[in-house]
Parts: C-alpha cells; structure tokens; sequence
C-alpha cells in the first residue's frame, strides 16, 4: 500500500470522531453514532486498487520514443457489446513502474482538464512543474511488465477486454509508478461502432407477481431515441411494443469524494420498461430497442425468460441467494486483481448453472465500484448473461449506500461518496416508498421473500419495521408456506469474528426483528457481508428450538430433515459470492452454529409443493452442495403455538 492510502484513512477517523461528538448532541441522530462502522471487517476490502493511483499528481511528460497503439480501431462490428483489444508499446528505457491505462472519452486533452503540454511550465529536470490533477481515473490499468519482454527489450502488448461504455477510448501509457505518474504515450482512439448502442438488459420483479421489469443501459436521451421492449409469449405471432422509462444521473447527485470527483462518470441514460400481465410459467422472448426520429430502430439483444409463478402455485421452483459478489477478472487488469477473487468464479457457475433456478437475490455489496462509478457498467455487463434470463433482485449493502450524514443509519463511507444512487438507478426493484429505502416483499409461487434494507433503521417504530410486519404477515402460508427474510448485513447470528466478539446482539440495538420472525414464523433469514458461509439450527434467543429428525448419513450424502413445528427461524449467512473470504472466531461455536465453510458458494432453494423445501449451500468452484437441510412439514406445524408467539385463544367452546 502506498503512504497515500494511509492519510485518507486517518483524515476518515478524524472525521468519524467530529461526527460522534456532533451526534451525541443530537437525540435523534444518536442511534447513528452508537451505530458506528461496523461493516470495516477488514479496511482493505475498502481500498479500490484504482484509488492507489495517484492521478491527481500525474503529470504529462511526452517522449517521442514511447508509443503505444492499440488495435482493432473499430469495435462490436457486428453488434457485440464487448470485445478484446491488444495493445503494443515501446520505449527506450523501462522500468517496473510503466503502466498502461484505458482512459474513456478518448480526448486526453480534456481527461487533463483542458491542460495542454505545450502551455505548461518545463522546470529544468524536463518535468512538467504543475501536475496535471487528471480528474478522471482510468477504466482499467496493468503493468507492462505484464508482457514478458518488455523489461529486456522495452516493447510489449497485452489484451484487454472492452466492454461498451459509450464513448471512444485511448490507452495511455504512464512511467513513474502509480505515485508518481508520468504520461509519455498516448495511443490512437478506439471505438465500438456505436457507442450509444443499447447494452446489458436485466431483469427484475415487478411490484405484481405478473409484472417483470426490463432495465438496460444506453448512450440515447428520450429526445435522441424512444426507448422500448418488443416481447411476445413463446408461441405467439404477434409481438407487443411496451415502452421503456429514462434515468439517469450527474455528479451533482453523489454525495462525496471520489464518486463527485476522479471516480466520476457519464452513466448515460437507464431505461426500464414494465412488462405486464404475464402468465405464469409461460416462456416469453424480449428484445430491447430505440426507435430514431426517422422510424428506423437500433436494437440490442434479445433474451428469454419465462413468467414468475403465481403467489401459492405448486410447481418446481428455485431461487439462489448471495452477497458480496464484486466484479471478476478476465484480462488481467490490476483495477481488480485480488479484489474480490471469487467472484468470476461464481458468475461461472451461475451461467453454467442457469437451467436449474428461477430467480436471484444479490443481497448487497454488488459491484464494490465504490465510487469509480465506471466499475457499474463492468458490472452490469458480468450479470447480464444471468440478469437477463432470470429476474436479478438487488438489496443495499454498506457498499452501496452508506456514506457521512446522509440519511443512513450508518455511518462510514463505504460507498465512497455512492450514497446508494448508482445502484438504485441501474437495478429495478418493487419498492413501494420513497425510492431510496430498498426495501421490498416479493412472490414467488410458495415462496414469499421480504428483503430488508440494513442501511436504513429497522428498529420497533421505524417505517422499516412497520414495513416487514406487513410484509411477513401477508403470506397466504396455507399455500405459500416458505417465508424468507433476507438483507445485508447479519441482524441475527453470525460466528465471524467482529460478531462474536460484540455478542450475540452485535448490530445496534440488538436483534430487534427477533420478535417479528417469531410472530410470523419466518422460515429463513439469510444475510451477507460476513464473507463466509454459515448455518445455524431453527433459534430463538441464542437457544436451538428444534433438532432435525434424521441425523445427516456419515457420508455427508443425505442432508438433514427438519420436520414439523420448527419454533424458531434458521439463520443463514452467506456473504460468499466473491470478495475475500474470512474466517469464523476462534474458540467453542455457539450452540446455535451447526454449520460453517469458507467457500464461494450461493444458496439454493428449492420447493415443488407446500410440505417441502430444500435448502442447499453450492460451492462456486465445482458446483459441489458442501451443506444442506430440508424442512418437512404441514400447514398446522405453522400455525402451531411456538414460545413468545402464541396467538391469544380462550379455553371455551
Ligand atoms: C503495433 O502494432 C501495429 C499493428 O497492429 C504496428 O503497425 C505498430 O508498428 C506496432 N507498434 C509498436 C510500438 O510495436
Ligand atoms: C506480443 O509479445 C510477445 C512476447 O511477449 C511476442 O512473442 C508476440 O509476437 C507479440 N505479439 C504481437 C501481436 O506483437
Ligand atoms: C451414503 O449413505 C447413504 C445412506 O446411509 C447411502 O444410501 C448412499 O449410497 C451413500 N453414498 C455413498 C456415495 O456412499
Ligand atoms: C467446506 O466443505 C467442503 C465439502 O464438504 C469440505 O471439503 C471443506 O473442508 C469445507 N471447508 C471449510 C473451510 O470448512
Ligand atoms: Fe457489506
């Protein structure tokens, strides 16, 4: 780590502390304060490789005998919305501290804020005196090293993979390091064939069972071009036009550094058009487009997927649960190595995977952009092979939405200056208040599913808590018996370090949701940001309410089955879909921890009928199930009499 890391993180301690002092006088904002940051497990999950470089101190040092080129100039041809692009560079003396960036727009001149090499001061050494301050950081960046020549012969070429941001690139070459870096190459400009073209759909439930929302991203304004789906039930000759909302969002909506600043970029605009009336079960085809002034239209590609069943139906359904997924690497690029190492793994298994489940909940810690803002289209285009053939359901995580004095319940940074905006704009989701509270009940034929939001107070009074009451008690559960809370961070059990060391009520105020659980019999809670996996036994305060049945075989082959009244709920956390794993306290587990594992992994569920759920934990490297149960039970086991939640009844008949 370099000496720059260091001062932001002092400078973010200072500040913390001037808020503690400010918010104990403040009765309302107290609970913040008492909150504190508690989602640093580790700071250096924090540190987003590109904010090591140190581009507010670059400086422009063109060298006739560098040169970088980059080829093909003309990208996506054919329509594809990404593709591979091999750099060759040269130059006359090298050292381990050249490094190549991709920079988009191309004009460099402008990424230097207008600042020509010609018009600033050359001190006797030959360096420009002023550094430029780049406001812009790159897309992408490698060492040159990275070609096994260049250190012998000072001439090397790497790929990188491209994928359509809007907008024209150029590849810089820099020496000096990331502290301290020079520009001494610039290369040609490269360019999809059209930049503005309408990329990466993704899907997401509706506010009705039979609605599902087609979100994608484009370089038109509703003034260029009329966004819209074509789609059509597999079968059907006629396709149906529906058309599709314009976002979008500026600088002016970040709430800090560096998502206002060098992290910053033009997300062009987001469409999503609601697609109604859908049939369960039925198989649909959709295509994204935009209609020109002229009539004629520009499309993007087109998908499948097929309708969400209806709240209480029997039939084959799955659903898959993670968090903290991040962004995998394909090209080698240092922006991400090691950052979150699991994640290409687990998109790999998703995609190979996609045959065998219905729907995804991604509960928070998404992209991890933290305010590079250019890392959510890298995102979007990671999911869109998943995200555009089952709906992608989207919770808030620390790293989305949590940032100084700006509503949360938290505070810290962990969004670096996001406040939430990037994510709530590119991703759907059936919120039913003001837009930036993410939280949200869905159906799923047996399943109902209610998702918290973690960043935002969910204590007894809050609008959240009143939010789940309802949410948990409008399960039909005579025929939709599977109920599931899921959210972000741990607000129930979790074994990881930090929790168990702060006890068993670790987050603030204690588990307060304890009790709604109870009353409404929730079946699972599952959480993240804990980046490992664990399971715990049906609980409730600290105290296992029911043993399985069957003991697992020796051989680990036939799961638990847990049958009849459960009395409490089964708490799971798997923060495990890519960022650096972590491991458990030390010492005795807790009587209520029954299983653990350090993989990449998601969870599965999956249903046929109301008396049957299994619950399996798939590891991401092999597809391998390394923990799994079944409950086994009948509609009286729910309604049966549980400790604290016995409903009110008189002896008289
Ligand atoms: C890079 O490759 C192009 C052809 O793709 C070639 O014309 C150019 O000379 C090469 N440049 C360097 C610096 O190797
Ligand atoms: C890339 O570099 C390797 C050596 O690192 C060399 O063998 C190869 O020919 C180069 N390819 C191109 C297209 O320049
Ligand atoms: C594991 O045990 C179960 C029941 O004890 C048995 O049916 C199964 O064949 C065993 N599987 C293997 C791979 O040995
Ligand atoms: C995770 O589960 C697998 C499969 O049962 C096992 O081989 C592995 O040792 C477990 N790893 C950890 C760290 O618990
Ligand atoms: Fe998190």
């Amino acid at each position: 780590m370099t000496s720059r890391g260091v001062l932001p993180a002092a400078l973010l301690l200072a500040v913390a502390a001037a808020a503690l002092l400010l918010y104990t006088a403040l009765p309302a904002a107290a609970a913040a304060a008492v909150a504190g940051d508690h989602s640093t497990l580790d700071k250096d999950e924090n540190i987003q490789p590109l904010s090591t470089l140190n581009m507010a101190a670059a400086r422009v040092m063109m060298d006739a005998g560098s040169v970088i080129h980059a080829s093909p100039e003309l990208l996506g041809a054919n329509g594809e919305d990404s593709a591979w692009v091999t750099v060759n560079f040269t130059t006359p003396a090298p050292t381990d501290g050249h490094w190549i960036a991709l920079f988009s727009p191309a004009n460099l001149d402008l990424i230097m804020g207008g600042k020509q090499s010609s018009s600033s001061k050359i001190n006797a050494a030959g360096e420009d005196e002023a550094p430029t301050g780049l406001p812009m950081a790159p897309i992408k960046y490698k060492f040159a090293n990275i070609s096994p020549s260049f250190m012998s012969s000072g001439s090397g070429n790497t790929s990188f993979l491209l994928i359509n941001q809007r907008y024209d690139y150029a590849f810089g070459l820099f020496s000096g390091g990331k502290d301290n870096p020079k520009l001494v190459a610039v290369s040609n400009k490269i360019a999809f064939a059209n930049p503005k073209a309408p990329v990466f759909p993704r899907l997401a439930q509706g506010k009705e069972w039979s609605e599902m929302a087609v979100t994608w991203t484009s370089g038109y304004n509703i003034d260029e071009a009329y966004p819209f789906v074509e789609w059509r039930m597999k079968g059907e000759e006629n396709a149906k036009r529906t058309p599709a909302d314009t976002l979008t969002y500026t600088r002016g909506h970040m709430c800090g550094k560096p998502a206002n600043a060098e992290g910053y970029r033009d997300p062009g605009f987001i469409h999503t058009a609601i697609l109604k009336n859908l049939w369960p079960n039925r198989d649909y085809s959709y295509q994204i487009g935009h209609e020109l002034p002229d009539g004629s239209i520009v499309w993007g590609k087109s998908s499948t997927f097929r309708g969400t069943p209806s709240p209480g139906q029997a039939s084959l359904q799955r659903i898959v649960i993670f968090g903290d997924m991040g962004l995998g690497q394909t090209d080698g690029s240092n922006e991400l190595a090691g950052f979150q190492p699991g994640a290409q793994s687990t998109v790999d298994r998703l995609i190979t995977d996609l045959p065998n489940y219905d729907a995804i909940f991604h509960i928070g810690d998404l992209s991890y952009a933290n305010g590079y803002l250019a890392q959510w289209d890298q995102f979007t285009a990671q999911i869109s092979p998943i995200a555009s053939r089952v709906p992608y359901m989207v919770a808030s995580g620390n790293h989305e939405r949590t940032s100084h004095d700006t509503g949360g319940f938290y505070s810290g940074d962990d969004s670096h200056g996001e406040c939430g905006v990037p994510a709530e704009t590119l991703f759907s989701t059936p919120t039913v208040n003001a837009g930036q509270r993410l939280w949200y009940g869905v159906d799923r034929g047996l399943f109902r599913v209610c998702v918290g939001d973690t960043e935002h107070d969910w204590r007894p009074g809050s609008p959240q808590y009143e939010f789940l009451d309802g949410c948990f008690a409008a399960a039909d559960r005579k025929h939709q018996p599977w109920l599931v809370f899921a959210a972000h961070r741990p607000l129930g059990y979790s074994s990881n370090g930090f929790y168990a060391k702060e006890g068993s009520f670790s987050e603030p105020m204690g588990r307060t949701l304890q009790n709604l659980w109870q009353k409404h019999r929730v079946d699972l809670a599952v959480f993240g940001h804990v980046h490992n996996y664990e399971r715990t036994c049906p609980v409730y305060e600290n105290t296992c309410t029911a043993s399985p049945g069957s003991s697992p075989a020796a051989n680990g082959s036939s799961p638990a089955v847990y049958s009849g009244v459960m009395g409490g709920t089964i708490h799971v956390v798997a923060g495990t879909g890519g960022a650096r794993l972590r491991g458990f306290a030390g010492g005795e587990w807790p009587q209520w921890s029954v299983a653990r594992n350090e993989s990449y992994g998601y969870v599965k569920l999956t249903s046929r009928d109301q008396s049957r759920m299994e619950f399996e934990f798939v590891r991401s490297e092999d597809g391998q199930v390394v923990d799994g149960f079944v409950i086994e039970r009948e509609y009286k086991d729910v309604l049966a009499c549980i400790v604290d939640a016995c409903e009110p009844h008189s002896l008289a008949n």
